[in-house]
């Protein structure tokens, strides 16, 4: 699916080639905050950085592996999420960002909803995974809202800014999310 409503102010889009620049002006407006977190927003990311990710995605699409969607809110580039599945194992991840001035409007939340509706319906998954960096509050504040068990911290989990970082683990079943159960 090319969107996604996620309300009457909001919707995802299938993020494409043309959207590099405002995607790219928007992490450079918000490097200090997002570079706390996301080991890719560096001091030197550009439009072309910002392609790159892009092409590799919609390659990761092209392999049945994942698919990139950008959050609009009201009609403004505001952030994105990410899903990356393995289809032999029927597991997905999801991971977001989104910039300063849009947090608190429940956008990530809303997004990870219809994301994790969309892994569990359309693409037939059976495990997703939201890892956030332990300390990273705001970011786990999203699975819990949404009724995601927290599974364990996997220590040492990947590299930023010169140390390896534990992530807490947030998981959801398909056999076990609300929308599923209703169908
Ligand atoms: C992590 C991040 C995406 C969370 O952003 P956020 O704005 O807190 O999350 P949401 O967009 O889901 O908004 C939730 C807030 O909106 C409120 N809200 C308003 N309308 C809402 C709705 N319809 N549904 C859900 N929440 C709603 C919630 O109550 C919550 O506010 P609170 O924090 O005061 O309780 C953001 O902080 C970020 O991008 N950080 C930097 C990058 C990062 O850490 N990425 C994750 C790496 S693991």
């Amino acid at each position: 699916m090319l969107k996604f409503s996620l309300g009457n102010d909001a919707d995802l889009r299938l993020l494409l080639p043309h959207h590099a620049p405002v995607y790219s002006a928007l992490v450079i407006q918000n490097t200090d905050y997002l570079s706390r977190w996301l080991p890719w927003v560096t001091a030197d990311f550009d439009e072309a950085k910002a392609g790159e990710i892009i092409r590799q995605y919609l390659q990761r699409l092209m392999d049945d592996a994942g698919i990139l969607y950008g959050i609009f809110y009201q009609e403004k580039f505001s952030g994105w999420i990410s899903h990356r599945w393995e289809r032999r194992f029927l597991r997905t991840e999801i991971g977001y960002w989104i910039g300063e001035q849009y947090q608190g409007k429940g956008l990530v939340t809303r997004a990870t909803k219809a994301m994790t509706d969309y892994a569990f319906g359309e693409l037939g998954l059976k495990r997703s995974e939201i890892i956030c960096e332990v300390g990273n509050d705001a970011s786990a504040a999203v699975p819990q809202r949404l009724g995601y068990t927290f599974e364990g911290v996997r220590r040492k989990n990947f590299f930023r800014d010169g140390l390896m970082r534990d992530v807490n683990v947030y998981v959801a079943f398909a056999d076990e999310w609300p929308s599923n159960q209703q169908r």
